[in-house]
């Protein structure tokens, strides 16, 4: 007996020594919750309002919108970015593509896993964003691009089931130009009778499902999201955003100024882009346009996206409410996306950036205390191998005075 009671006791010590000594070399007691929880009135379920979007396309939109601490603090404004980047195909022009194809069926122009197709003359994010929601939405989708284009995009368009038809680089006035091309190959399916599909040319510059998709709900996302962030009192001052088909900035201007005349709509624009004399000087011409000197690209700058050197359906829908143009360049812009990777742990693409530095550069001509909200297009992933290879080989700055 005087044994047993001497071997529980030992037991009973060595059990609670094991379990201090556990809880304080793991600091930490970790509490088993039992689910589901059985309350008063019985088993309570969580709810957590979530429903399962049905397909891709529902992943799109109702992007957040994200404070940019580096710039908001270097300019006593609150500068937030929409973050368009976290779209499922990566960009905007998800909502785009996405508008542009229910457009059209709704038009009985195509018809879903029917062997229709969709063309489009794209190197950039239209493409991807069509080429993924063709493959959900049951289409072909024709991605026609400039021979030099990277193989890295060429391959990305091919492993998202595009059909790439690439063109020799050519002006807009040449028939064989890859937007042109784009059209005219859809025409010739429509107008073959012997074809049992159809063919739509998405159109994304002209087509203005384009615009109104911004103003349907990339704005009025803006607006009710800059009303929860914004103290009583306070107001949005300013979007600032590039063009390239100029749909962006038409349609979320065009929502705002409707509900907030005072806001002012900033262009930003990278080198070559007429669009700064258009807005400044109601002049669409950029000195690099001058004969003779203008290289191969069609706006001279490691930007990609936006810029551009003729007057579109989308940007002509949306540019009286456009106040002022904002000119940065290149090597601004690939400071800029060094400083937001270093202070913010934002990798964003070229656009993003330029649209970064004309809303620093706006927000100190406003002076502290404004709000301003721009557009963080897409990711720097799509951009390594030019905007952030020389973003990469660039020096840091220690501060924004030195962009
Ligand atoms: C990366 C990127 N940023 C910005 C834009 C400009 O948007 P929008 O065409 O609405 O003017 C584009 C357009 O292609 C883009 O690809």
């Amino acid at each position: 007996m005087a044994w047993d009671q001497t071997r529980l006791l030992a037991v009973a010590t060595l059990s609670t020594a094991l379990v201090l000594g556990s809880l304080w070399y793991n600091d930490v007691v970790t509490v088993e919750i039992k689910w589901p929880v059985r309350g008063k009135k019985g088993i309570s379920k969580m709810k957590t309002g979530f429903v399962a979007p049905k397909g891709i396309e529902q992943l799109i939109g109702n992007t957040p919108m994200v404070r940019i601490n580096s710039l908001s603090d270097a300019t006593g404004c609150e500068i937030y970015g929409k973050m368009e980047v976290q779209n499922p195909g990566g960009s905007a022009k998800d909502r785009v593509a996405l508008a542009i194809i229910e457009n059209a069926e709704a038009q009985n122009l195509i018809t879903p896993h029917s062997g229709d197709m969709i063309f489009e003359g794209t190197s950039g994010s239209t493409g991807i964003s069509l080429a993924m929601l063709c493959r959900a939405k049951g289409y072909i989708a024709h991605i026609v691009v400039p021979d030099d284009t990277s193989q890295e995009k060429v391959d990305l368009l091919e492993n998202l089931g595009a059909v790439v038809h690439k063109v020799r680089p050519a002006g807009i006035a040449d028939p064989k130009q890859y937007v042109n091309y784009a059209k005219a190959a859809a025409m010739e399916i429509n107008n073959n009778p012997e074809n049992k599909h159809r063919a739509l040319f998405a159109d994304q510059f002209e087509n203005e499902a384009n615009w109104k998709t911004h103003y349907d709900h990339t704005g009025p996302e803006i607006y009710s999201q800059i009303s929860e962030v914004l103290p009583k009192g306070k107001t949005l001052d300013a979007f600032i955003t590039g063009a390239g088909t100029g749909g962006t900035i038409s349609g979320v201007s065009k929502y705002l100024k409707e509900r907030l005349p005072h806001v002012k709509v900033v262009i930003s624009d990278p080198p070559g882009s007429g669009f700064y004399n258009k807005v400044k000087y109601g002049v669409m011409f950029d000195l690099k346009e001058k004969e003779g000197t203008r290289r191969r690209h069609q706006v001279d700058t490691v930007v990609e996206g936006i810029g551009l050197n003729r007057i579109t359906r989308n940007f002509s829908a949306g540019s009286d409410y456009i106040d002022d143009a904002i000119r940065v360049k290149d090597e601004e812009s690939v400071k800029m996306a060094k400083y937001l990777v270093d202070n913010d742990g934002l990798f964003v693409g070229s656009s993003s950036a330029v649209n970064c530095v004309a809303t620093y550069k706006y927000a100190k001509q406003l002076g502290p205390g404004h709000t301003i909200v721009t557009i963080l297009c897409d990711s720097g992933s799509r951009h390594l191998s030019k905007f952030w290879k020389l973003a990469k080989e660039s020096a840091s700055i220690k501060d924004l005075s030195q962009l």
